[in-house]
């Protein structure tokens, strides 16, 4: 198991560029189950989720080849069988995304039940749903779900919670429905808006993804296509974070500033500049930070995915800051471990008061999950001395090289490789 050796303080400055959105990828490769056609997705990040994905899309009939950050998807693969067995979606909740789409295509799925998580229990109940609103014939056994309809049917249907996965599952499926869906309640995530972008390209007629509403007229077929797929709003918001946390100045290009808004305006509430052109945003900090409160909330509220990094930039911050986390029930793990290394938060449940700032002190410290390994390694970019940040592998989940990112903006990361 890969460990991160840190060592602190640090100061990030320069210019960096996220990878393709994980979150946008992993759909849009679960998407070619539906394609009649090759298809293309460009700027794929190499992340630990998307080759997760491509070893179940092999599984199921999908073979994909890389060529540079191209991924190129059609029909091979080792066998083609309905069935996403427990292996391979125990290590992935996303594998969930293949629901949707094998349902509608090939009139049968079977897809181990994800079960829970690091970060709470995640249901699929609204998933499920969805598929019997369409017409599928669902039963759970086993610990695995199964869905059987002859064709789809478009229907009306309203998710008891905004779910992201649940959205895109839902899209997928309804796109080869027979007449047309209404989606209400529907997650409004850029990367919900980015699958509905692919899905038009392959053929599918959609409107209003983005929004709380989504229309889907269901056609016969649909074919392949190229697509690229959005920056990762999450990764690129770390690196911002970083510059905040480190006194630092972090120009990242080649971004959607518009997709960051919630992050950037709790970065200028805190004491950071922040400044932005249509696909650039630099974010600089000279003077001391200040607290300011923060809940997660789904898009556009602030995302779960960056409360970890911004729990860690909180302990620089001059104040109190409360940080309520209201999407997923068990995602404050971090708190634990920022306390080895100095920090002085509260934790109430969800609710996570952090008193600032505090000396941080390089530690060994244990990531539990992506994001926190993600906010573990800031807070070593802050530390006075060496920081060893160990599970590396949560962190390769949905980071490209963050290793490589960091070094070239001036940090002193380096990845001590430990055979399994
Ligand atoms: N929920 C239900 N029933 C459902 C589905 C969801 O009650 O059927 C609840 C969940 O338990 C949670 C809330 O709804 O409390 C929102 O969960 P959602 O379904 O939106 O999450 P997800 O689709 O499983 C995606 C991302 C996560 C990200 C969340 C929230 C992907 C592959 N994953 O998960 O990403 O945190 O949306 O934005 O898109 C990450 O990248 O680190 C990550 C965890």
């Amino acid at each position: 198991m890969d460990s991160f050796r840190i060592h602190g303080p640090a100061r990030l400055a320069g210019a960096v560029r996220a990878g393709g959105a994980k979150n946008a990828a992993l759909p849009a490769l679960a998407a070619s189950l539906l394609a009649g056609a090759p298809l293309e997705i460009e700027d794929a990040p190499r992340v630990r989720d998307l080759e997760t994905m491509r070893r179940l899309l092999d599984h199921l009939g999908v073979a994909s080849r890389w060529e540079g950050s191209r991924l190129h998807l059609g029909p091979g693969g080792a066998a083609s069988p309905d069935d996403a067995p427990y292996e391979l979606v125990k290590t992935m909740r996303a594998s969930v995304l293949v629901l949707g789409p094998l349902t509608a295509r090939r009139g049968h799925a079977r897809v181990s039940l994800p079960g829970g998580c690091a970060i709470g229990v995640r249901p699929i109940d609204q998933h499920l749903a969805g598929l019997e609103a369409l017409g599928a014939k669902v039963t759970l056994a086993h610990g695995y779900v199964e869905a059987r309809a002859e064709r789809l049917i478009g229907t009306r249907f309203r998710f008891a919670v905004p779910t992201v996965t649940g959205t895109e599952n839902l899209l997928m499926a309804a796109s080869l429905a027979r007449g047309v869906t209404v989606l209400e309640n529907c997650a409004r995530e850029p990367e919900v808006e980015d699958l509905a972008r692919l899905l038009v390209t392959m053929g599918a007629r959609i409107e209003g993804a983005g929004g709380d509403s989504i229309r889907i007229e269901g056609v016969d077929s649909l074919g392949g296509g190229r697509h690229r797929v959005i920056p990762d709003r999450i990764e690129g918001g770390t690196y911002l974070i970083g510059a905040a946390l480190t006194g630092g100045d972090v120009t990242l290009t080649e971004a959607q500033p518009v997709a960051l808004l919630p992050l950037l305006e709790a970065l200028t509430g805190c004491g950071a500049e922040v400044t932005r052109g249509e696909n650039w945003v630099r974010v600089t900090r000279a003077g001391d930070l200040s607290s300011r409160d923060v809940v997660t909330a789904p898009y556009p509220g602030f995302p779960t995915d960056l409360q970890a990094q911004y729990v860690a930039l909180m302990t620089q911050a001059r104040g109190v800051a409360t940080v309520i986390e209201t999407v997923f029930e068990n995602r404050m793990q971090h708190v634990a471990e920022l306390a080895r290394m100095g920090a002085d938060i509260r934790l109430d449940g969800r609710t996570a008061r952090i008193h600032g700032p505090t000396r941080l002190s390089g530690a060994s410290v244990m990531a539990t999950d992506l994001r926190a390994s993600a906010c573990l390694v800031l807070a070593g970019l802050a530390a006075e001395g060496e920081t060893v940040v160990d599970r590396i592998y949560h962190l390769d989940r949905g980071y490209e090289a963050m290793e490589n990112r960091l070094v070239a903006l001036g940090a002193r990361v380096e990845r001590v490789r430990r055979p399994d």
